[in-house]
């Protein structure tokens, strides 16, 4: 098997992360957990949504979140854009990066974005029109690629359809979404295999969440396929609100923890995002879901009071 030499990796946290949380988060714990992602060496983050607040009030501070944020050089911002509105408030906001999100599944398009996938996709032409105008960044998540929480299992046709239509609109990126975290990865080199015949390896990207303990296992299937993008969250935090039942995202810890074992590159900070991993994790009152991140801060604790 050859591995590649370095991974991409998109810090979803502020966004996928917190768009789930039932509690408040402030504007300033936000920025704040941007601003030490960063630190942590995160190139691309995405940073947050601008969507209906009625259908995902968390996100309501887009905004906000956007014009405090620091902004170094060679960090690319990502944000979430379902329609024209969306996309005219990233622009203003300076996103370096949009992202359409898309569904395998029909049940799941009308939830999450209350139209067919047919109509989500007509809705997204403006965006990525505009987009390559702009010459913004396009990317396109496609949910549910993996099973869905409405209608089960999702054919891998449905998969390579939406993902060539996406193609189509052209996005530099199509990220496989496992939006409740079912697959495992024998599925997993299936349905990469199978989109890949349509949208060429380096412009697909993988999204695990971790349900089923299954996330870390997929992306090293990810990587068998020759995947060397993916998508992963601080802490492990996450969740979609209308894939209820749904946990995190892979957290990035172990992800890094991972790559850093196979000696791939990463860019990123294993140190700094165990700190900014247990820091988000106190602020929201939880345990942090990454495997790693508690294990390398058990032992610290552990060398601390062995050192007193
Ligand atoms: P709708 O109700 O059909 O849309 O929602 P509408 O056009 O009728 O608008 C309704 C109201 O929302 C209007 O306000 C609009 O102005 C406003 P009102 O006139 O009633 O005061 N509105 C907006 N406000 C701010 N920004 C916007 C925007 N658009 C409309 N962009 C819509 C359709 C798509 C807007 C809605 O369904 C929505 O916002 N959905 C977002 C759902 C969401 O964010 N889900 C989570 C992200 S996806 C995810 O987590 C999966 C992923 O991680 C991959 C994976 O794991 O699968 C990416
Ligand atoms: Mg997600």
């Amino acid at each position: 098997m050859k591995l590649p030499s370095r991974v991409l990796i998109t810090e979803v946290g502020p966004r996928d992360g917190l768009q789930n949380e039932k509690q408040p988060v402030s504007t300033d714990a936000k920025v704040e957990l941007c601003t030490r992602l960063l630190q942590a060496g995160v190139r691309q983050l995405e940073a947050t949504s601008f969507v209906s607040p009625k259908w995902v009030p968390q996100m309501a501070d887009a905004a906000e979140v956007m014009a405090r944020l620091p902004r170094p050089d060679g960090v690319a911002v990502s944000v979430l854009t379902p329609n024209m509105k969306g996309f005219e408030a990233a622009l203003a906001a300076g996103a370096d990066e949009v992202v359409i999100f898309a569904a395998a599944s029909e049940a799941f398009s009308m939830r999450n974005i209350n139209c067919s996938i047919a109509e989500s996709i007509e809705r997204f032409r403006p965006v990525a029109q505009a987009a390559i105008q702009h010459r913004l960044r396009l990317r396109a998540a496609l949910s549910v690629a993996f099973g869905c929480p409405y209608e089960g299992e999702v054919p891998v046709a449905a998969v390579v359809d939406v993902a060539s239509r996406l193609r189509d609109l052209g996005c530099d990126e199509i990220g496989i979404a496992d939006t409740i975290g079912v697959g495992t990865a024998a599925q997993v080199e299936r349905v990469f295999d199978a989109v890949a015949r349509e949208v060429p390896l380096d412009r697909l990207s993988g999204h695990f969440h971790d349900t089923y303990g299954q996330a870390i296992a997929n992306v090293v299937a990810s990587l068998q396929a020759g995947v060397f993008r993916f998508d992963s969250s601080i802490a492990g935090l996450g969740g979609c609100p209308y894939a209820k039942g749904a946990t995190g995202n892979v957290a990035t810890e172990d992800v890094v923890y991972l790559m850093h074992g196979l000696g791939i590159e990463t860019g990123l900070d294993l140190d700094a995002l165990v700190d900014t991993g247990q820091w988000i994790s106190r602020e929201l009152g939880r345990a942090s879901a990454s495997r790693a991140g508690n294990a390398i801060a058990a032992r610290r604790r552990a060398q601390a009071g062995a050192a007193a």
